[in-house]
């Protein structure tokens, strides 16, 4: 029998993705989302690209009962892939209380819930943001954790100690949590992708949609930081080399082959790209020029981090390989379906 997994966030970027790997990988894929920054679509979308639709339902995590329900209705789910969550920096500055409510009431349901319906383990979708600005790079998992910058860097923080609080407590679950590095691309079908709410505050989204003229130029933010080219450096992630981890992750909790209740991965490359480099990547796989200019430096940016992830490398047997003129192609390709559909 097929192994039941809740996918919160399931409609959404990574979430989409990673429900595909999933079911390429034989499992059985249960949907919750509540829509606030996706479409019922991308089931649809799922489907076409698999080949299986995934069982939806339209919940919110805050809603205990609602989701209790899905626990109930879908009898033996064994694990599940938290992704749900406000993930807007800039936002929850503004709006803290929406984040805070959002990204921590929504875990505290389903670790709740979890024992009761008799889940195994939990994998959550934790960030680099943890770090700041790392000492050492590339940074480990062993680096301290940093005051965070915004209120939706502390919901990362407080959610992985709010797991390893419960895990030491005794509950009988287990979890993973993936630090991501910078997700980008898209699926190389270009039926699933990334779609900015309004003006995009990422790189890439605001690269594909300068290329297709949506905006006039990117801006390139500060070239006077102490990097090479003078520009910030990150490590960009395939987003399906990035879903593929949620995969193997939720293998090793099954097989129980995890080393400790809770462990934590660093999901990046490995390479450090500046923002002229990515540029010129883009312009390179696209054969797209890109108008920019250099701009002030953005509030709050870190000048330079990049993973080093020998450990998922080595523990979870799971590379980030895809190249970065490929991922920045599918990312222009995305682009170019959604101007087809006439979405953006
Ligand atoms: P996304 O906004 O595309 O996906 C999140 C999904 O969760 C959306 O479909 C949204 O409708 C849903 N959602 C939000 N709150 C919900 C709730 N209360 N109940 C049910 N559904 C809810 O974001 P994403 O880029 O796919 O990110 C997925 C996860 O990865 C998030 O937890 C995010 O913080 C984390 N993350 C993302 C990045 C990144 O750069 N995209 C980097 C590090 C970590
Ligand atoms: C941002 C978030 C981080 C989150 C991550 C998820 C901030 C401060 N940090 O990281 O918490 O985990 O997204 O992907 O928002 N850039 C430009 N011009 C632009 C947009 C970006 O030059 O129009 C530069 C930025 O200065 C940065 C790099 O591109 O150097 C990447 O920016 P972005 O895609 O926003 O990601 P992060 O800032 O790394």
């Amino acid at each position: 029998m097929k192994e039941k997994i809740l996918v919160t966030g399931g409609t959404g970027y990574i979430g989409s993705h990673t429900v595909v790997e999933l079911q390429n990988a034989g499992y059985d894929v249960v949907i919750v989302d509540n829509l606030s920054n996706s479409s019922a679509d991308v089931v649809d979308n799922i489907e076409a690209v698999s080949g299986i639709r995934p069982a939806f339902e339209k919940i919110d995590c805050l809603d205990y009962a609602g989701l209790e329900g899905v626990f109930a209705k879908y009898q033996g789910i064994k694990a599940i892939i938290h992704f749900a969550a406000s993930k807007a920096v800039g936002e929850s500055v503004q709006k803290p209380l929406l984040y805070y409510r959002n990204n921590i009431g929504s875990l505290i349901n389903l670790l709740e819930l979890m024992p009761k319906y008799g889940v195994e383990g939990i994998v959550f979708s934790s960030s680099c943001t943890v770090y700041g600005q790392p000492d050492v790079l590339p940074v480990t998992e062993k680096a301290p954790i940093k005051k965070a910058e915004s209120p939706y860097g502390n919901t990362k923080q407080i959610n992985e100690e709010i797991i390893q609080d419960t895990v030491a407590s005794g509950s009988p679950i287990s979890a993973i949590l993936l630090r991501y590095f910078n997700p980008i691309g898209a699926h190389p079908t270009a039926l699933l992708g990334e779609l900015p709410n309004g003006v995009p505050q990422n790189l890439v989204p605001y690269i594909v949609q300068t290329a297709i003229g949506i905006r006039e130029k990117l801006s390139i933010f500060g070239n006077d930081y102490n990097t090479p080219d003078g520009t910030c450096i990150r490590d960009y992630i395939n987003v399906v080399d990035l879903a593929k981890a949620h995969v193997v992750a939720i293998a090793r909790i099954l097989e129980k082959k995890q080393k400790a209740k809770v462990e934590v991965f660093n999901i990046g490359t490995g390479r450090g790209l500046s923002v002229l480099e990515l540029v010129q990547a883009f312009e390179k796989s696209t054969g797209v020029k890109l108008n920019y200019q250099i701009a002030p430096r953005r509030a709050g940016d870190i000048e330079k981090v990049w993973a080093d992830p020998s450990l998922a490398n080595n523990e979870l047997g799971w590379k980030a390989d895809t190249p970065i003129e490929d991922t920045l192609l599918s990312a222009w390709k995305w682009q170019l379906h959604l101007r087809e559909k006439g979405i953006q």
